[in-house]
């Protein structure tokens, strides 16, 4: 049954309810429960992804900055032209990205910097503090999602474009939805822009499940955001403290797969949905994927979808790799 065919049916009006709220419905009310990770990140869930990428256990940040550092002189050389927009798609704190902007700044090259996300709030203070420090580089940050940053790539002009998609982002959808996300980004480039693209590979088990687990409770509070965020903005009467998180690795998959688990029976109700959703105890909300590749898969992922791989530039322990794509 199509969503739009469930609301008619209900007695609720879709034309009243956001997306938010739809899929969060959608999410609950389904036999193996859900809910999309994207709405973790608003003001709060952003301030504590940040929080994250600062954890011992969590490598995948401190690997990608010292990937930058060290190549971002070989990367900005394979860049034809003297102008190009540098679009990043899911900027966060945009904290890596400015070890790009601060080389280009020295560089002679014109660029537009353009960042798009979801959170307002890390994208205002990405913008203050890079006309700050990098005062001469034009920028214009984007509040939207990925589909409609892709959109708004589709109506630029014909200037080159170099598009960062970092930090895993793409590990968090699943391999058929990283594909679909992939071909519509190359079908909104020209032949030779280009795409850098962060991997998290496949490693040690027991490595990942740390990053994934932390032992300040950082991570379990990201995921329980989505819970506090319902409350928030739709009325909800969630206690967090109910649901224990649980994350594990899906070695076949090659993902990370976390979970809010209800800890008893439990029926909570949704002011704004007009609805009490019911849990079992030991029932699962699924929160998010976080998938793992290696360079076969990464490579492969490539060539289907119209682009050609320039360099995989990898950490010293290979744990993460930026891989610089050409579409072709
Ligand atoms: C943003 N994303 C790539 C992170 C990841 O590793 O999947 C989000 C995250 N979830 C838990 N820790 C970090």
């Amino acid at each position: 049954m199509s969503q739009v065919a469930h609301w008619e049916d209900s007695d609720l009006d879709s034309g009243q309810l956001d997306e938010f709220a739809q899929d969060v419905h959608q999410g609950l009310e389904s036999g193996r429960k859900s809910l999309p990770c994207k709405y973790i990140y608003d003001q709060q869930g952003s301030h504590l992804f940040a929080q994250i990428t600062q954890l011992p256990e969590y490598y995948l940040t401190r690997c990608e900055t010292r990937i930058l550092e060290k190549y971002k002189e070989d990367l900005v050389r394979h860049l034809n032209g003297t102008s190009f927009h540098l679009i990043e798609l899911g900027a966060g704190d945009g904290r890596k990205t400015r070890i790009l902007l601060s080389h280009l700044a020295n560089s002679h090259r014109q660029v537009c910097y353009i960042p798009i996300d979801i959170s307002p709030s890390p994208l205002e203070s990405l913008i203050d503090s890079l006309n700050r420090e990098l005062g001469g580089i034009p920028s214009r940050a984007l509040v939207m999602d990925y589909f409609e940053g892709l959109r708004y790539l589709s109506s630029l002009n014909a200037t080159p474009k170099l598009v960062l998609f970092l930090g895993s982002s793409i590990g968090n959808m699943n391999v058929r939805a990283a594909d679909r996300f992939l071909s519509r980004l190359r079908a909104a480039l020209n032949p030779n822009d280009y795409l850098l693209i962060g991997f998290d590979l496949k490693k040690d088990i027991q490595r990942l499940l740390r990053a994934y687990n932390d032992d300040q409770g950082i991570t379990a509070a990201f995921n329980k955001n989505l819970l506090h965020r319902i409350n928030r903005e739709l009325g909800g009467a969630f206690i967090a403290d109910r649901f224990e998180f649980y994350s594990t690795y899906e070695a076949s998959d090659g993902a990370v797969q976390s979970y809010l688990v209800s800890t008893c029976f439990q029926q909570v109700y949704i002011r704004k949905l007009r609805r009490q959703y019911t849990f079992k105890s030991w029932e699962a909300i699924h929160t998010e994927s976080s998938y793992k590749y290696d360079l076969d898969q990464i490579g492969a992922m490539a060539r289907i979808n119209g682009y050609e791989i320039v360099e995989n530039y990898t950490d010293e322990r290979a744990f993460f790799v930026d891989s610089l794509w050409r579409a072709v």
